[in-house]
């Protein structure tokens, strides 16, 4: 992997990290530095920061960090390479087509490929004549043949090949459609088989319009219902909302998200084109994130059961800290929006959606199902939880809703905002809690690293080692003065040894010693830890002295682990003699 580092460095001079994430995330200003809600862990306070000195982030509360490049990587779910070609494209630059290893962009190219290709021969399927059933399971589900088209709906024959072979006649390799998650591997023996069969077929598309995968479901109520795609190159579950490819050509800001696909289909179908599904796991600050780019507004619309009602819990509790309205459909008559739709009709969903509960609405009928509000006691009971909710609401919301509650249960309001002073007290206590114990999770954290997991036991080394690469990131004309008294195999934890080694090979070629420059040799993950070597510059004394006293102290550890032959291997002790 060589990408040029000159070319990285006029791609930093010209891509500003706080232009790029301002499209992502709602950055204020700190300082000289910016700060936001991080995008990739859900948190209420802004620990995400933008340091655009170095054009790079860090977040104080999850260790993400790194530079332009990497946070378009992480949000885009795409590799370095691609991510770089990315910020080419944004800051209007073109990338030298040579000295870059593409094989894994090639890759991802053949798995679209042959996803596109997969996708065609399900929906030329489903109009054969030995497979009537698939299609008339459509039709009894209220499809039409324009819906079908449209989603590029299809079915996945009964057979152990029959994909298999039409995309080998097609010149695609077992591998491709391995790697694609539309074959597998027999165990143990040669040749694949197909993934789906006899499945009704939904190819999953994403907001450039690619297949990257595939949920399939059974024809009648056998087990599993679905088989989807599983993680690969190009399809990272909880990354892609789908039908949020055609939902955000909508003009008004608003989506609604609902649990399934057919949910989804059955709503477009009957003219509501803002509907949406996120698939494949639990609903993620990722998919937050993304739904915040199209929408102002969320209307969520979960299946009538218990497991809806905790996912909208979820959605909720996620979506009210990215700043997006939400509102709760309250769906009566049907376990689903695609039930609703077939057994009432349009109109019904339309007065659905105009009595959705807004968060705060939604949160008091939640409380209310769990008290008999008949008694006495059960009001007292309901009133008071209601109070804390009120508590967290702005000063207008709680004018509003304790008038409405006092009204409906024949209380002053007086006594119910009372109440509501106490609450927020309490809250108030709580928060603080809660934002003491995030920091202290912020400093026990860097003692224990993941990126280095030498650390924990070289506590001492590792601080002296940290301490010297943030020095002379933040001051390379350090180097000279100190070159000739350490080398990196006088550091003892591996990571930061290669660390101050690509650090030492930057300040020889007078490369910048920003993360940016660090990028293309470390992972996603480690360069959480670079971006933080870089943000403690800021803490420390910064002279050559102070470089010094580091290498001193590595010195002395060294010395201390060659002393103690007890905790030696055989090879270290005999090899201590030779010195
Ligand atoms: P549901 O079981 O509610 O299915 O799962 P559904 O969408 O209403 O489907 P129909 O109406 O019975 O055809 C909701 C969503 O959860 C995912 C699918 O994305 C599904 O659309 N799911 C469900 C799976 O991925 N695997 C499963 O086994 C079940
Ligand atoms: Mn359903």
């Amino acid at each position: 992997m060589a990408v040029s580092k000159a070319f990285i460095q006029d791609l930093h001079d010209r891509l500003r990290i706080e232009d790029v994430v301002s499209s992502y995330v709602n950055l204020t200003r700190a300082g000289k530095n910016m700060k936001g809600l991080c995008p990739f862990h859900n948190e209420k306070t802004a620990s995400f920061t933008i340091f655009p000195d170095t054009n790079s982030f860090y977040c104080f509360g999850c260790g993400a960090g790194g530079d332009v490049i990497n946070f378009i990587m992480r949000m885009e779910n795409l590799d370095y390479v691609e991510a770089l070609k990315r910020g080419a494209d944004l800051a209007g630059i073109s990338m030298p087509d040579d000295g870059y290893d593409d094989s894994y962009a090639k890759i991802r190219l053949r798995i679209l490929s042959a996803n596109r290709e997969a996708a065609r021969f399900f929906n030329s399927e489903l109009y054969k004549k030995e497979n009537a059933h698939a299609l008339e399971y459509y039709a009894k589900r209220g499809l039409s043949v324009k819906t079908i088209t449209h989603f590029g709906l299809g079915y996945a024959p009964d057979d152990w090949h029959a994909l298999t072979n039409y995309l080998k006649s097609k010149g695609y390799t077992e591998q491709d459609l391995v790697l694609a998650n539309l074959a597998r591997r027999r165990d143990g023996k040669s040749g694949c088989y197909d993934n789906f069969r006899n499945r009704i077929m939904f190819p999953i598309i994403d907001l450039r319009g690619n297949v990257v995968a595939f949920s399939g479901r059974v024809l009648d109520d056998s087990k599993p219902k679905y088989v989807n795609t599983s993680d690969t190159p190009v399809y990272k579950k909880g990354n892609v909302i789908f039908g949020l490819n055609f939902a955000k050509n909508n003009s008004e800001k608003k989506l609604i998200v609902v649990e399934g696909q057919m949910d989804v289909i059955a709503l477009h179908q009957a003219g509501f084109t803002n509907a949406v599904a996120c698939l494949g796991t639990a609903f993620t600050s990722e998919q937050a994130n993304i739904l915040s780019r199209y929408a102002d507004e969320v209307l969520i619309c979960y299946d009538n059961d218990e497991a809806g009602k905790k996912a909208t819990a979820r959605v909720l509790s996620i979506l009210n800290n990215t700043g997006i309205r939400t509102k709760v459909i309250n769906m009566e008559g049907g376990k689903d929006p695609d039930e609703i739709i077939r057994n009432y009709g349009r109109e019904r969903f339309i007065s659905l959606i105009e009595g959705a509960a807004n968060r705060v609405e939604y949160a008091l009928n939640e409380q209310m199902r769990h008290f008999d509000i008949r008694t006495d006691d059960g009001k007292a009971k309901f009133l008071s939880s209601a109070a804390e909710i009120l508590a967290g609401c702005s000063p207008v919301e709680r004018d509003i809703y304790s008038l409405r509650l006092s009204n409906e249960f024949g209380i002053s309001k007086e006594a119910l905002e009372g109440q509501i002073k106490m609450a927020y007290g309490k809250l108030r206590k709580r928060r603080k809690a809660e934002r003491e114990r995030d920091e202290f999770e912020v400093i026990t954290n860097s003692f224990e690293d993941k990126n280095n997991p030498q650390k924990a036991g070289n506590l001492r080394a590792a601080k002296a080692e940290e301490r010297l690469i943030t020095s002379l990131m933040k001051n390379p004309a350090f180097y000279k003065d100190i070159k000739d008294k350490f080398t990196p195999d006088d550091f003892i934890t591996d990571f930061n040894k290669r660390v101050i080694t690509h650090l030492i090979y930057l300040i020889e070629n007078n490369y910048a010693t920003t993360p940016a420059m660090f990028a293309s040799e470390f992972s996603a993950d480690e360069m959480g830890t670079i971006s933080l070597l870089e943000v403690n510059g800021e803490l420390i004394g910064n002279t050559v002295k102070e470089c010094e006293d580091c290498i001193a102290v590595l010195k002395q550890e060294a010395a201390k682990g060659t002393a103690n032959p007890a905790e030696m291997s055989d090879a270290e002790f005999l090899n201590s003699f030779k010195k």
